[in-house]
């Protein structure tokens, strides 16, 4: 999703040419005659009399019924009907005469992403349910190569990350499934799913084409990732019934020997059944780069939700082999991705239902984007660029995405009624009805106490992770993925000012210095901050240091780039760094990482010495001592808040409001970053499983200047109105 596809859909907002075109009306049944196909013929001909029998409601249907009956799940009391009376496979799910057929009946997907990945399983099934509730019988979502294999090697497929027990949730729910293996996501996820790791290898790979070091690494996840899933294909009777080769690939690249690996890759884990698709902009150019043209891979479109959809899905037959196109918007935008500094983006319920109207009218297929966006927990979100590298704009922690079920997953909003109504309107049988929103509480305010200044932390360092070079290292290169590094070095004070100089730094770095032989100067004083947006340049004051000073540059990565060429978006100072014109040698790097989503152990040594310290601050009486500018900041703060009965354990918000940049941790859980000073993210969702009855604990790293009093507010509303995009 790119800044150009942004500008396309404003432009699409501010009036879309109403094209008007004659529909291709289809000619259902007779088609199912013109079926040839040597190998299973026989299977189609029981295929399409029971598809023949379902369009004519007379004599199989009752006992169809009576298998029901004595069911408590029909749909496997119905396959194994299927199973017993003709001895085909447990599902079919195919293309044909333009159409989708399941089990041999003419289906429609209407669908919605949701990414397991951006919601607490524990509440897994409560979003599926809403989902289905709208009308949906379908989820996409994508596989982060990232959240799965942090680590060369290390293979993670637990808790946010099990994706087996979420394709089983799926199937129990009788929701289909499209899914979406990258390698490559976008998303707005780090790096696009990219493990970081890829861009600590060298020579430097060429990601996304069919560079032979790239590829041996995706043969190797994809060996890992499409075995776990090929159980649950529809055809080996579980929920998936499409697989996505790449994603938006035409946006990128053309190289098509890449795309005809992973199809072949796929193939030999996966099979030949099933029917793999490929997702690309609706217009010439990206389907020309993005496709393979012919039979062995499907091509869908996405187009904003302004775009006329018919001539699209006219265009995407020709990418199509005859008969093999039904009509598919596989992103269907039901809102839009913000970032942080501007205004929260909000999409209109009705435009965005007759939009869909225009799909499902003519029985096209569509799959919202997002059904349900979820939250970047921990430090997942990804970035963007705009035609400039250096134009960099991270993602906010919500991935509220404006969608009809909310980030805390209300439904009782304006887009989910008119959404459902228009989805109502298309489909035979009854919606399920709508849960009511979840209860959701605020604590009140919560006292912080500063419990630690960061630099007092680097003394519990153990000394083996402090990676020592002539010349600063990325973080990726050090071995660390996310979070923070701190560098140090030193120079000899000059009776002026000196100038420090870093031409590359992704993405913000905090700068301090040290002057040990001054009394009372055992903290860094915080003298500015170069980012890669503005300055690459720093004034250092005349500190009269009769001794060296110790130069500290705290970087934070604050997401990688996601989409488009400026994706290989390495972390930490990635130039030499300058002193009035001279390179500065000799670095130490202390990584600070904290723990990221779902990693294990939970607790950081960072936090829990930040923790252990939660009663008495050491160098109290230097933070007091504000003569000599100590900085006060990067700190932690610490409170507590209690939860009186279980049955009050509820959603809730955290308030940032009055506090400036930093990361926030509930119980051990990395919330993500806040950030109210820029906004429009004001208050961070907590999901209530990662709350407890009785003592709950907040641990948050403030960056830029803590609250006047110290204070946090729990409420039981979001909040996108903060910060400097509020007059926007
Ligand atoms: C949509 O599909 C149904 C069932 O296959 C068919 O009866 C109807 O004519 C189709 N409508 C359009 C506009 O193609
Ligand atoms: C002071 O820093 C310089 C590097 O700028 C280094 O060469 C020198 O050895 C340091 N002096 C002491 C006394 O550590
Ligand atoms: C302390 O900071 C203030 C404002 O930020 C500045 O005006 C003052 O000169 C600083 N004092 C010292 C000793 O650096």
């Amino acid at each position: 999703m790119s800044q150009q596809l942004w500008m396309e859909r404003q432009k699409a907002f501010t009036g879309p040419p109403q094209l008007t075109e004659t529909t291709t009306t289809a000619n259902s049944r007779k088609t199912m005659a013109r079926r040839s196909r040597t190998k299973t013929k026989l299977f189609f001909l029981l295929i399409s009399l029971i598809a023949f029998l379902a369009f004519v409601p007379v004599a199989p249907l009752p006992s169809f019924s009576s298998h029901y009956s004595l069911s408590h799940r029909h749909r496997h009391q119905h396959r194994k009907v299927v199973t017993s009376t003709v001895a085909v496979k447990p599902g079919s799910f195919e293309i044909d005469d333009d159409k989708f057929w399941k089990d041999g009946e003419h289906f429609r997907i209407i669908g919605g992403d949701l990414h397991y990945f951006r919601v607490l399983p524990q509440y897994w099934e409560d979003r599926l349910v809403r989902a289905k509730a709208l009308g949906l019988n379908t989820i996409q979502t994508y596989v982060p190569w990232n959240l799965h294999e942090p680590q060369p090697g290390k293979l993670v497929f637990e808790g946010i990350a099990d994706l087996v027990s979420f394709l089983k949730l799926c199937h129990k729910l009788d929701i289909l499934v499209m899914l979406r293996p990258g390698p490559y996501i976008c998303g707005e996820w780090d790096f696009g799913g990219f493990p970081a790791w890829l861009l600590a290898i060298e020579p430097p790979l060429k990601l996304r084409s069919s560079d032979s070091a790239y590829l041996r690494l995706v043969d190797n996840w994809w060996g890992i990732l499409l075995p776990k899933v090929t159980p649950f294909l529809y055809n080996n009777g579980g929920p998936i019934i499409m697989v996505q080769i790449e994603n938006e690939f035409g946006s990128y690249g053309d190289d098509k020997a890449y795309l005809h690996h992973l199809v072949e890759l796929a193939r030999g884990h996966l099979g030949d059944e099933i029917i793999l698709y490929t997702t690309d902009g609706g217009d010439r150019e990206n389907l020309e780069k993005g496709t393979i043209r012919g039979d062995a891979v499907f091509s869908t479109v996405d187009f904003t939700t302004g775009s006329n959809p018919w001539p699209i899905f006219k265009l995407q037959k020709e990418f199509n082999a005859p008969g093999k196109s039904p009509p598919l918007c596989s992103e269907f935008y039901t809102g839009w991705l913000t970032h942080w500094g501007e205004k929260n983006a909000k999409t209109d319920a009705d435009f965005t239902a007759s939009a869909l109207e225009q799909i499902l009218s003519r029985n096209g297929s569509a799959v919202l984007y997002m059904v349900h966006g979820g939250t970047n927990f921990g430090f997942y979100n990804g970035a963007n660029t705009g035609v400039d590298e250096s134009d960099y704009k991270p993602d906010i922690t919500s991935y509220d995405y404006d969608a009809p079920i909310s980030e805390s997953g209300d439904v009782e909003n304006a887009k989910f009624n008119a959404l459902r109504r228009v989805i109502g309107l298309h489909t035979a049988a009854s919606l399920p009805s709508v849960p009511s929103n979840n209860g959701k509480m605020g604590y009140g305010p919560i006292q912080l106490q500063k419990t630690a200044f960061l630099f007092d932390l680097l003394d519990n360092i153990n000394p083996a992770d402090v990676v020592e070079s002539e010349n600063p290292l990325s973080m990726e290169s050090v071995g660390q993925m996310f979070g923070f590094l701190l560098y140090i070095s030193e120079y000899t004070p000059k009776d002026d000012k000196s100038v420090l100089l870093i031409p590359e730094v992704h993405d913000r770095a905090q700068v301090f210095t040290l002057c040990h032989s001054k009394e009372n100067s055992r903290r860094p004083t915080h003298v500015g901050s170069i980012d890669r947006l503005s300055s690459k340049t720093l004034g250092l004051p005349n500190a009269k240091c009769a001794s060296n000073i110790s130069l500290f540059v705290l970087v934070e990565n604050q997401g990688r780039v996601n989409y488009g060429s400026y994706i290989f978006d390495k972390k930490g100072i990635l130039s030499s760094v300058f002193l009035d014109g001279r390179i500065l040698h000799g670095w130490k790097m202390i990584p600070i990482p904290f723990h990221n989503l779902n990693e294990v152990p939970k607790i950081n040594a960072i936090i829990q010495v930040a923790l252990s310290r939660s009663i008495t601050v050491s160098t109290q009486t230097g933070l007091k001592d504000k003569s000599g500018n100590v900085s006060e900041v990067p700190a932690f703060f610490t409170g507590h808040f209690f939860i009186e009965n279980a049955d009050q354990i509820q959603d809730t918000f955290i308030s940032f409001s009055g506090w400036g940049k930093g990361i926030a941790v509930v119980n051990d859980f990395n919330i993500g970053r806040y950030w109210p000073s820029f906004g429009p993210q004001c208050n961070l969702y907590v999901p209530a499983p990662i709350l407890r009855h009785g003592e709950n604990v907040l641990v948050i790293l403030e960056m830029d200047y803590p609250s006047p009093e110290l204070v946090i507010h729990s409420v039981d509303h979001p909040d996108f109105t903060c910060g400097s995009s509020k007059s926007k």
